[in-house]
């Protein structure tokens, strides 16, 4: 792998030589020919529960000989940094999980702790990145067209602190070519359930035909939901995205009926009461938590939890649409997530509006998970949809 002067002195510094190495590694399993700039950083895997205590030691030695060299921001922690003991979450995991983000922070990053980097940060079309959040990633390949492997929390890290990723993948643009046309019929509220049976075709691309317009928030929930089923880090939407019409289009071809969403819905609505329904995976934006608030003139029989950034928060409309939905019974927590805390293993059925939280709650916290439109998860919460 070519490596110019400069990158090569990195890997006689300490700290940034392990980094160097690891992407080299990288780099040389996928056969990339060289390293490129990076604009940006965002770094998952930052949750004491899903690292431990070899995560915890790792990033504090790192922190004590390195800093970063490029902007780079952190992923939902494990818990809400001020309302954690709403979140039954005990003191120690509260210390251990503040470890890691003081280590973080010392080596340079922003602790936004947010899953939605697409939100806050400057991302051009055509800009490297090496975003590490699987939601992000499709996000920034496929409605920003940027580009960026799906990165892993240590890569990322190695990223940040070189200012270097390897240039194989999603980097190359033989390898952002659709390989199944996938025509779509979705009806509302379908969309991250759509996105979970795209995820699952035997396919690395998708281009997508969608019989109607598709809104940002469902291309939002779409993506993250095919990311979580079936690893996907890119599709494109015919006449929407930046890149549906740089590239030829593919012979193979699908379809994905009303029915088959229908079906796949049923498949996965309560057939129990479930214990709480959590919203914002990936974390509500603004106009989503406008949309939770609409629903809260009415009182919640079921705890309701939304997830979302707290620099949301520091909008005025925002902040009066989190008022009422908290006067509603429901909790809107920052900073974590329902996936990567622990406080969602107190309950037992968890309904979401979500594709990547209806795949990933059962193996990572344990719990049963339900789904529903948002309307349904609301009208459930309300007790106007019985069970
Ligand atoms: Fe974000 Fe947590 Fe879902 S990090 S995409 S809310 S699993």
């Amino acid at each position: 792998m070519y490596l110019t002067r400069e990158e090569e002195e990195l890997l006689n510094k300490p700290g940034c030589d392990v980094c160097m190495k690891l992407l080299l590694s990288v780099g040389r399993v996928f056969d990339a020919k060289r390293m490129v700039k990076v604009h940006s950083v965002h770094i998952s895997g930052i949750s004491y529960q899903n690292i431990g205590e070899a995560g915890l030691e790792w990033i504090e030695n790192l922190s004590k000989i390195v800093k970063f060299r490029i902007s780079a921001t952190v992923n939902p922690a494990g818990m809400d940094l001020r309302r954690w003991k709403e979140m039954n979450i005990d003191e120690e995991f509260y210390h251990k999980q503040l470890r890691i983000l003081r280590a973080l922070k010392k080596m340079g990053a922003r602790l936004e702790m947010c899953c939605t980097p697409y939100y806050f940060n400057e991302v051009g079309y055509g800009d490297t990145l090496a975003w590490a959040e699987s939601n992000a990633v499709v996000y920034a390949n496929s409605i920003l067209g940027a580009r960026t492997n799906r990165e892993s929390g240590i890569t990322a890290i190695a990223s940040a602190v070189t200012g270097l990723t390897p240039e194989y993948g999603m980097h190359l643009k033989e390898n952002r070519v659709p390989d199944i046309r996938v025509k779509i019929d979705l009806s509302e509220g379908d969309a991250a359930i759509a996105g979970c049976e795209i995820g699952r075709l035997e396919c690395n691309l998708p281009y997508i035909v969608s019989k109607k317009k598709l809104e940002e928030s469902e291309m939002k929930a779409m993506g993250a939901a095919m990311a979580a089923t079936g690893g996907k880090t890119m599709f494109h939407v015919e006449n929407q995205t930046p890149e549906w019409n740089v590239y030829s289009k593919p012979e193979e071809r699908v379809a994905i009926g009303r029915e088959e969403l229908r079906e796949a819905r049923e498949e996965n609505f309560p057939t129990e009461v479930p214990d709480i329904v959590a919203i914002g995976c990936p974390h509500a934006s603004s106009m989503e938590i406008l949309k939770i608030a609409e629903f809260a003139r009415y009182k919640f029989v079921i705890p309701v939890w939304v997830f979302t950034c707290r620099r949301n928060l520091t909008n005025s409309t925002v902040k009066l649409a989190v008022e009422k939905i908290e006067k509603a019974g429901g909790k809107v927590f920052c900073d974590t997530c329902m996936v990567v805390s622990p406080a969602t293993e107190r309950f037992s059925k968890v309904m979401v509006d979500s594709g990547k939280a209806l795949t990933y709650l059962p193996k990572l916290r344990g719990v049963k998970a339900f789904f529903g439109s948002l309307k349904e998860c609301m009208e459930v919460a309300t007790g106007r949809l019985v069970i």
